[in-house]
C-alpha cells in the first residue's frame, strides 16, 4: 500500500512526477473539462478531525473531478464524540470498502501510526504541528509556475514557525528542489536547531524581504499555544507584518504567498494579500491539479 505521509518521505524525482503529472491535469482543468474518468473504481473518504476549508474542498473536488466516489467525515458529528478510537472509526470506514483515506489531525504523527494499523492508502491533509505535503506541493508548484523554477530561488517563509507543518513541509520540499531557505520570526516562535534542516535564521523581517524572491507569510496559530509566545498581537504586527509602504520600499518585486486563512491586517495587510504581487489565490488554484496528481499516482500503485 501506498501513501503520502509526509515530504520527508519523497525524493525530487518523485516531486517532478507529481508536477508533470498536475501540469496535465491542469490543463485538463483550463480546457473547461471538469470531469476525467481516472478513478471510476476508487472510493476515498476525506476524513478531518480539524476544521478546513482549502484542503478539505480541494481534495473533494480532486477526488469528484477524477470521477472517484466520496465519502466525508468529520469528527465532530461522528461518533468519535462518543469515544470510538481513531483505528475503529477507520477499519469502519475501511469495511464499506473503502480504497484510500486522505485524512486531518490534530496529533503529529496521526497519519503515521494509521498507516501502520490499517489496510488503505493514507494521505496526510496535515497532522497537527507536523507536516501539510500537499500544501508544500501546491507551494512549490505555483513558485514554479509564477518564477519557472524553484531551484536557485530565495524563499523566506515568516511566522510562527514553531507551530507550522506548512513550515516544516515547505522547508522539506524547497531544500529537495535546491532553493535557498530562510525562516523569520520571532525567536520564541523558531524551532531550536531548525539550522540542521539547512535553514537560516534571520529575525528581521526587512532583511528578509531584501534577501528573498519569495515571501510564504504564515498566521500566528493561537490554537496550538498553551500559553503565548509573543508579547501581543500589535508588536507582532509591528515586527513581523507585512504591508505595501515596505513592499514598495524593495528595489525589486518579490512573489508573496499565503498558505490560508489569513489574518488580514495581522501577518498581512489587504492591499498586499489582494495585489498583483500575491499569488495566494493561484496556491489554491492549483491545490486542485497538485491534489488530483497525487491521488491519481497514488491510485495507481493500488488499482
Ligand atoms: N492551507 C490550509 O490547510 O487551509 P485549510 O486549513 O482551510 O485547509
Amino acid at each position: 500500500v501506498n501513501h503520502l505521509l509526509g515530504i520527508k518521505y519523497l525524493n525530487k524525482k518523485d516531486i517532478s512526477l507529481i508536477f508533470e503529472t498536475a501540469d496535465h491535469f491542469k490543463e485538463v482543468i483550463n480546457r473547461s473539462i471538469k470531469k476525467v474518468p481516472t478513478l471510476r473504481d476508487i472510493t476515498i473518504a476525506n476524513i478531518f478531525f480539524e476544521n478546513s476549508t482549502r484542503t478539505k474542498l480541494s481534495f473533494e473536488l480532486a477526488e469528484k473531478r477524477l470521477s472517484a466516489d466520496v465519502v466525508n467525515f468529520s469528527a465532530g458529528q461522528s461518533s468519535v464524540k462518543k469515544g470510538e478510537t481513531l483505528i475503529d472509526t477507520v477499519n469502519n470506514i475501511l469495511s464499506m470498502k473503502v480504497d484510500m483515506v486522505v485524512m486531518r489531525h490534530p496529533n503529529p504523527g496521526a497519519g503515521i501510526f494509521l498507516s501502520q494499523h490499517v489496510k488503505a492508502s493514507i494521505v496526510n491533509a496535515g497532522d497537527g504541528a507536523h507536516e501539510h505535503p500537499t500544501q508544500a506541493l501546491l507551494d512549490s508548484f505555483s513558485i514554479r509556475e509564477k518564477l519557472g523554477d524553484v531551484g536557485g530561488k530565495n524563499v523566506v517563509i515568516v511566522g510562527d514557525i514553531l507551530h507550522s507543518r506548512v513550515a516544516l513541509s515547505n522547508i522539506f520540499a524547497l531544500k529537495l528542489q535546491g532553493a535557498n531557505v530562510k525562516v523569520c520570526g520571532p525567536k520564541t516562535l523558531i524551532p531550536k536547531h531548525i539550522e540542521s534542516l539547512g535553514v537560516e535564521v534571520e529575525t528581521n523581517l526587512r532583511k528578509a524581504l531584501e534577501w528573498c524572491d519569495v515571501a510564504n507569510m504564515l498566521r500566528v496559530q493561537n490554537e496550538r499555544m498553551d500559553i503565548s509566545y509573543f508579547p501581543s498581537t500589535r508588536e507582532y504586527t509591528q515586527q513581523f507584518g507585512v504591508n505595501k509602504e515596505m513592499l514598495n520600499s524593495l528595489d525589486k518585486q518579490i512573489v508573496i504567498m499565503h498558505p490560508g486563512p489569513i489574518n488580514r491586517g495581522v501577518e498581512i495587510t489587504s492591499d498586499v494579500a489582494d495585489s498583483d504581487q500575491s499569488i495566494i489565490l493561484h496556491q489554491v488554484e492549483n491545490g486542485v491539479a497538485v491534489r488530483m496528481a497525487v491521488l491519481y499516482l497514488l491510485a495507481s500503485k493500488i488499482k
